[in-house]
């Protein structure tokens, strides 16, 4: 299994090119399942968790080919043959049930097995089902599998959504292009990769509106049609390679970033001390003067600061001058990083969903685990600042959501390299 070596305390200089959206593509593709006609997405990531998804659309008989080194994705779901997504891929990634909504929309059945437990947290499925439901759904849980059917088709209606769910705005968003009528999402997510959702689905010939506020109208057509769609921009990505010029040093130019993908996070990063620019092609990151200050941080649904970028904030403010005190409030358990920060020297106390974290003036390498993807690369930008080599293990973590990060972190100066170890 490979490792990531890390040599901390070089300072870092040049452009990082950020990748298309993991969290887009995962939604993008299954949107494929509501057109016989192909899909042709660009700028999509090159990722494990990519591979994950076309091998469960494969298993429903979706064709797709892989161009330019995975950067295009041509889908098409014209002969498809199978409307049950097995758990032996859905319990590898929970996006998996983001073929619920289209397979129902198109098919009007599906079996999708649950995603089972997950290392961040229970992660239910109830406001899919809900929402899926108040759409004339039948659903019934067999055997760990939800078994869904729309005899006669979806129809629209007003769909309320208990918590404003990424993945069930997703599903019911997409199902809604092929109801009866029309659908009114209440409280809907707000991602910018819901946004990017509803352009693509919208140059397939859905008619949608109101994506980015937490009322989307969706009128129901008879079909979509083929479309060619570019993938937003990774803004967790983005954010990620924004930090890392605060641990090491230096200035990093993110190609392609843009701020209103992470407004609420680039204003913690000013409130700490860390100078964001926007340039003709990106985003410019340097610390102000020094080591960073003490923020505190709440994780919120967007435009609030991002649940992914809650660990590589953590492994910054553990360097930071001064007390800060982070709130996790969309997943229950999602500091497993926070040990494997301590074993680096981190002063940090958990307390349920609040981590205070007291700014220590050097980390040390050491070797540390990975427990899942966010934190996996928390560690990586701890060891950039950190006296000594740090061994992340388990780095297949890593591979589901960040493309060649060693390549993109070496080439702006960074010691790092991959290493296999049995
Ligand atoms: C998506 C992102 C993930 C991100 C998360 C929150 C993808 C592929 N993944 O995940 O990276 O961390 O948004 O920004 O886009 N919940 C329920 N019942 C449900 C659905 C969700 O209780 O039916 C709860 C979850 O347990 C969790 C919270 O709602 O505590 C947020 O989940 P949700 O917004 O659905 O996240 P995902 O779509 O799974």
């Amino acid at each position: 299994m490979d490792s990531i070596v890390v040599k901390g305390g070089t300072a870092l200089q040049g452009k990082i090119k950020i990748a298309g959206a993991k969290n887009a593509a995962l939604t993008l593709m299954p949107a494929t399942l509501l057109s016989e006609e192909p899909l042709t997405l660009t700028n999509a990531p090159r990722l494990s968790d990519i591979q994950t998804m076309t091998a469960l659309l494969q298993s429903l008989g979706v064709e797709v080919t892989s161009m330019q080194d995975g950067k295009v994705q041509v889908l098409s779901s014209h002969a498809m043959t199978s409307t049950t997504a097995d758990y032996e891929i859905v319990r590898k990634m929970r996006a998996s049930n983001l073929v619920l909504g289209p397979l129902l929309a198109r098919h009007h059945q599906a079996v999708v097995s649950l995603p089972g437990g997950c290392a961040i947290g229970a992660r239910p499925m109830d406001i899919h089902v809900t929402a899926l439901e108040a759409m004339g759904a039948e659903i019934e849980l067999k055997d760990g599998y939800l078994h869904a059917t729309a005899k006669g088709g979806l129809k629209g209606a007003r769909v309320p959504l208990r918590f404003a769910s990424v993945g069930a705005t997703e599903n019911v968003l997409m199902a809604a292009t092929l109801a009866k009528d029309t659908t009114i999402i209440e409280n809907a997510a707000r991602e910018p990769e819901i946004v990017d959702l509803a352009h693509c689905l919208r140059r397939m010939g859905a008619q949608i509106e109101g994506e980015g506020t937490p009322t989307i109208t969706i009128e129901g057509v008879d079909r979509l049609g083929a479309a060619t769609h570019p993938v937003v921009t990774d803004r967790i990505e983005l954010g990620t390679y924004m930090l890392a010029p605060v641990f090491a040093g230096g200035e990093v130019e993110c190609i392609g970033g843009r701020l209103d993908l992470v407004q609420s996070f680039a204003e913690k990063l000013d409130a700490a001390g860390v100078a964001v620019t926007e340039t003709a092609d990106g985003l410019k990151v340097a610390r102000k003067n020094g080591r960073p200050t003490a923020v505190d941080v709440t994780t919120e649904v967007f435009p609030g600061f991002p649940t992914d970028l809650q660990a590589q904030m953590m492994a910054m403010l553990c360097t930071a001058k001064g007390t800060s005190v982070l709130e996790e409030k969309i997943f229950e358990n999602r500091f497993m990083h926070a040990p494997e920060l301590i074993r680096m020297g981190a002063d940090i106390e958990v307390q349920g969903g609040t981590a205070t974290v007291h700014g220590v003036e050097r980390l040390k390498g050491a070797p540390v685990m990975a427990t899942d993807l966010r934190a996996s690369v928390s560690l990586i930008l701890a060891g950039l600042a950190a006296e000594g080599e740090t061994v992340v293990s388990r780095v297949y973590h890593l591979d589901r959501g960040y493309e060649h990060v060693e390549e993109k972190l070496s080439a702006v100066g960074a010691k790092i390299e991959r290493v296999a170890r049995s």
